[in-house]
């Protein structure tokens, strides 16, 4: 397995690969990878070679995230990605990415702008702007993105549409723990206790889908129910004094909306998304559910 520092060395070796006329299946990642990382590879395996990246991209962290505590485990995920089969890693410096007098960034699209674009502001224009370098770094056939991000899947959808990028973007299914919970590289920041909070989202994602598949398709009574379930307000009698034990510490938002262009729904007459954000402890945690009904 190749492994490049520099964007020119990566994109030779792509471009070789792609005027050869063989496909090549690009998996975008910040390392620390786990089962839903090593998922997004096998998918790209269907191409003929597979490209990853590994890059903590400093400018989609605000000020008050994560940045200098982001799990990095280098070495251990280029072992993973070999065994995986990928072909070639790029793993740029920030001085490869943002060389001094480095000025320009890329606008992010409309769909940008709600949901996570309102909680953490500037995220999308870092996530588009390093997107679009690696892509340009690693001129691939397809790029692989985990729906667990499902607004930055369709951002960057948005932005490879608009911009006229030669990529296909494919969004991939979600990985999760037996339990439920959405594999994430967050997950080892929380405790025991935390742990088994977490589960709240994915036990309410599940709720909301019984509901829907129920027969229940107006998005007010459903989000209500979401929230309640999310802030602990529908414990049972014997929990109640412990309610802390079943709510987030913070709900950003449970909403439901379109799921091609994240705008909001009255009720769910199109495929759309349930979508959560919220705390636990210090911990960002989100997840999502599609709800589209089969037509057979
Ligand atoms: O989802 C991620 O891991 C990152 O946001 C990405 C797409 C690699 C850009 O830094």
């Amino acid at each position: 397995m190749e492994v490049f520092n520099s964007p020119e060395a990566a994109r030779v070796f792509v471009s070789a690969l792609r005027s050869q006329g063989r496909t090549v299946g690009f998996v975008p990642t910040m390392g620390a990878l786990h089962a839903g990382h090593l998922s997004l590879v096998e998918s790209a395996r269907s191409c003929d070679a597979v490209v990853a990246s590994i890059y903590v991209n400093p400018t989609q962290f605000g000020p008050n995230e994560d940045l200098a505590k982001y799990p990095r485990t280098l070495n251990a995920d280029l072992e993973q990605l070999r065994s995986a089969g990928v072909s070639a890693v790029f793993v740029p410096t920030n001085e490869q990415m943002y060389p001094d007098g480095f000025s320009t960034t890329v606008e992010p699209p409309r769909v940008s702008e709600t949901l996570e674009g309102t909680c953490r502001p500037g995220h999308f224009r870092g996530v588009v702007t390093v997107v679009l370098k690696l892509l340009n770094a690693v001129p691939a056939s397809h790029a692989y993105f985990g729906k667990k991000d499902y607004q930055q899947w369709r951002v960057i959808e948005a932005m490879s549409h608009d911009l006229n990028v030669g990529t296909k973007i494919i969004g991939c299914e979600t990985v999760r723990e037996a339990d439920g919970l959405a594999m994430s590289s967050r997950n080892r920041y929380l405790t025991v206790e935390q742990r088994a909070r977490a589960l709240l989202l994915s036990e309410t994602l599940q709720h909301v889908e019984t509901a829907f598949r129920g027969g229940e398709i107006q998005t007010d009574i459903l989000q209500n129910s979401m929230r309640r379930m999310l802030l602990g307000e529908n414990v049972s009698a014997t929990t109640a004094n412990a309610p802390n034990l079943h709510r987030l510490d913070t709900l950003q938002y449970a909403q439901i909306v379109s799921a091609h262009d994240l705008t909001p729904l009255s009720s769910i007459d199109r495929p759309a998304v349930a979508l959560i954000a919220g705390m636990i402890g210090t911990t960002r945690l989100i997840d999502n559910r599609e709800l589209t009904l089969d037509v057979n």
